[in-house]
């Protein structure tokens, strides 16, 4: 019997190694049937002790000391399986903070919003204040200061929207050069601004045409003013946007808000000079209106034009942009066709 009590010492010390040292739970199962199950060691140990001993007494006390160890065992992989789970759950959540982090896709600045603040750099380094002005106007601002009267037949030149309201007659504005009025009227002369801002036209869409588009406009006032500083400032502005020295000229046109009155073009890139549909085979694509500031213009804005002198600019952005990145369709910047944004 004393050999059988020296068994159950070793078995129990043993199987608690095991149990501990079980690295997962198919391990552990695999344990317990060796111990504990229907042919496990346990099970042995009690079918042996009929033959061994006759004494009840002796079986008896056995026979408990096996059961106390089957409790003992099963307490102690009961409370391994729990360990284990933990372990394997906690596993589930663990984070490798060694792999690379996925890379969120950032959007970009849209091409107009880039160009525009590209400009406002050039222009800025020459001394001109970025200002901004009103989309909805009333006539007097859109027309009648800019020396456009009620039946000048120039007022056909801007397809107008105006807006359904309540008496005053408002409108979008057709151009950035209302700005000019409300910057003099509040400013004094010397003055050198550029204003770029939305403009709207009631007109059919084609490849350089659009009724929503960008304008710059630029106004430069001052005492002996001319039309050579507005070429000297052209000149410099081209050399910048576009990176090299670009052919520019100024055609006679006419605007009843200057005197004399151009228009400004460069050499079509998409083409470079030789005509194509873009430029309707001229080789030059108009970048803007310019001229003197009409008297009247400041006049209208309260400056004494004996006094002050001035030039003034329009330039369209869409095409400015176009003619960077030689882009021959005015309608993709709005277009929202992420094959086209996604280049820029
Ligand atoms: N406002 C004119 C337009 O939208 C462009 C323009 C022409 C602006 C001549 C000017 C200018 O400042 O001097 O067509």
């Amino acid at each position: 019997m004393n050999r059988l009590k020296i068994n159950l010492k070793i078995l129990k010390k043993e199987a608690k190694k095991e149990i501990e040292g079980a690295k997962n739970l198919k391990e552990l199962d695999e344990i317990f049937r060796k111990y504990l199950g229907e042919k496990g060691e346990l099970r042995q140990i009690l079918h042996s002790l009929e033959k061994i001993s006759k004494a009840k007494k002796r079986r008896a006390k056995i026979g408990k000391e096996v059961n106390e160890l089957k409790e003992f065992l099963e307490e102690k992989i009961k409370d391994k399986r729990s360990s284990l789970a933990k372990v394997t759950e906690s596993k589930e959540e663990w984070v490798d903070i060694t792999i690379p982090g996925k890379k969120p896709s950032l959007g970009h600045l849209h091409p107009l919003t880039q160009v525009k603040r590209e400009i406002e750099e050039i222009f800025q380094s020459m001394g001109f204040s970025v200002v901004e002005g009103p989309e909805v106007e009333n006539e007097w601002y859109n027309f009648d200061a800019l020396n456009i009267p009620k039946d000048h037949p120039a007022r056909d030149m801007w397809d107008t929207l105006w807006l359904k309201d309540k008496g005053a007659k408002l409108l979008l504005r057709a151009h950035t050069s209302p700005v000019q009025i409300h910057y003099m009227e509040k400013n004094q002369p010397p003055l050198r601004i550029i204003v770029p801002g939305s403009v709207f036209r009631h007109e059919a869409t084609d490849t350089r045409h659009e009724f929503q588009l960008y304008q710059i406009e630029g106004l430069m006032v001052d005492k002996e003013i001319s039309v050579a500083h507005l070429k000297a400032i052209l000149a410099e502005f081209f050399k910048r946007f576009f990176g090299k020295n670009t052919a520019f000229r100024l055609d006679p046109d006419f605007f009843p808000f200057t005197e004399p009155s151009f228009n400004v073009s460069v050499t079509c890139v998409i083409c470079g000079g030789k005509g194509c549909n873009l430029c309707k085979k001229t080789g030059w694509l108009e970048m803007a209106g310019a001229g003197m500031v009409h008297p009247n213009v400041l006049k209208n804005s309260g400056l004494n034009p004996k006094e002050w002198r001035g030039w003034a600019f329009g330039f369209g952005l869409e095409r400015l942009a176009m003619m960077k990145y030689k882009i021959d369709d005015i309608r993709l910047f709005r277009s929202g066709d992420l094959r086209f944004l996604n280049q820029f």
